[in-house]
């Protein structure tokens, strides 16, 4: 954990003196996703395989940047699957950014199996949301604690996060420009429910979630599937599970809520098969994640 706080604070830095330093466009390569990468990146990429070799409890680790399983330190414990710059589009304007982890344990008893881990496997998640100085961190079965930095550079006051239990400060977040390419349960649900509640996009998965958890309601990235381009559906989402879904599954579950695919199943339960893989995402607070839940099964057992 101390790696992952140390890188953090490090990309927080790099982040804050990046316009000075011309670190903050593109810099001209693509990466495993077919995304123009930007300099922040790789900064952030380089920043965390740095701290995660150093701390040589880290066996092996997976990010956004690298298109294969990265091995650091034979003899570690953990297994790092992390994010180093989400929500990249805002590099350029200095506007909110994310740094997600999700932390599983080697399996001491009995063969280690090297197994892409699921996120009910995994004993920690966290995002830090750059650069505003906070940290939110999961604990399996230990709750949501939010940290915010202070003028030593240190995360301090955790305070335990609970999804409000009220709906008057529930908020919906979703690229609504993409509203018309998702199923049609989808978009009934939506127009159902979008009036009565704050709709809020920042564009940054880590900075939207942080108002969700903070504020109750539900961020979703529902399946593309009605685009009118067929190339540019995609019916397993955008987010990646291993270090987008799982990541935000994990604190939201232990703040009280939950989050599901685009069949209903829970994003914890989902075993991966690929370090890369996608998922669409609907996370939140219960009652409403539960509500878009029947509208899936529903419009599933229909179309079956
Ligand atoms: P990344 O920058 O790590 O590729 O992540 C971007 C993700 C996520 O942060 C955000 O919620 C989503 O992409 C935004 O996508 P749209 O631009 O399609 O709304
Ligand atoms: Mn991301
Ligand atoms: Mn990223």
């Amino acid at each position: 954990m101390d790696a992952l706080i140390s890188a953090a604070k490090h990309i927080e830095h790099y982040y804050l003196t990046g316009t000075l330093k011309g670190n903050i466009g593109l810099s001209g390569s693509v990466n495993v996703h077919g995304e123009d990468v930007m300099q922040m990146d790789q900064i952030a990429q380089e920043i965390t395989i740095h701290y995660l070799q150093a701390s040589g409890r880290v066996i092996h680790a997976i990010s956004e940047e690298a298109n294969k399983i990265i091995p650091i330190s034979l003899d570690g414990r953990y297994f790092v699957y992390f994010d180093p710059l989400d929500g990249s589009s805002n590099v350029p304007h200095g506007l909110p950014v994310g740094f997600m982890f999700g932390v599983a344990r080697k399996n001491l008893d009995g063969p280690e199996d090297n197994h892409l881990r699921a996120g009910k496997d995994y004993i920690a998640a966290g995002m830090f949301v750059i650069p505003t100085g906070t940290f939110t961190l999961a604990l399996r079965d230990a709750g949501t604690w939010r940290f915010h930095l202070d003028e030593t550079m240190e995360f301090v006051r955790p305070t335990r996060m609970n999804l409000p239990d009220e709906p008057k400060s529930w908020e919906l977040s979703f690229n609504s420009a993409n509203r018309l390419t998702y199923s049609k349960s989808v978009q009934d649900w939506i127009g159902q429910n979008e009036t009565k509640y704050a709709f809020r996009y920042i564009g940054a998965l880590a900075a939207d979630f942080h108002r969700t958890i903070s504020n109750g309601g539900m961020f979703m990235y529902p399946a593309i599937i009605n685009h009118p381009d067929p190339k540019k559906n995609r019916p397993d989402g955008k987010l990646r599970l291993m270090y987008e879904a799982a990541v935000v599954a994990l604190i939201c579950q232990e703040a009280g809520g939950s989050a599901v695919d685009e069949s209903g199943n829970l994003i914890l339960e989902i075993q991966p098969k690929e370090p890369h893989q996608t998922t669409a995402l609907y996370v939140g607070s219960k009652p409403l994640v539960e509500n878009i839940t029947q509208a899936l099964m529903l419009a599933k057992s229909v179309a079956n």
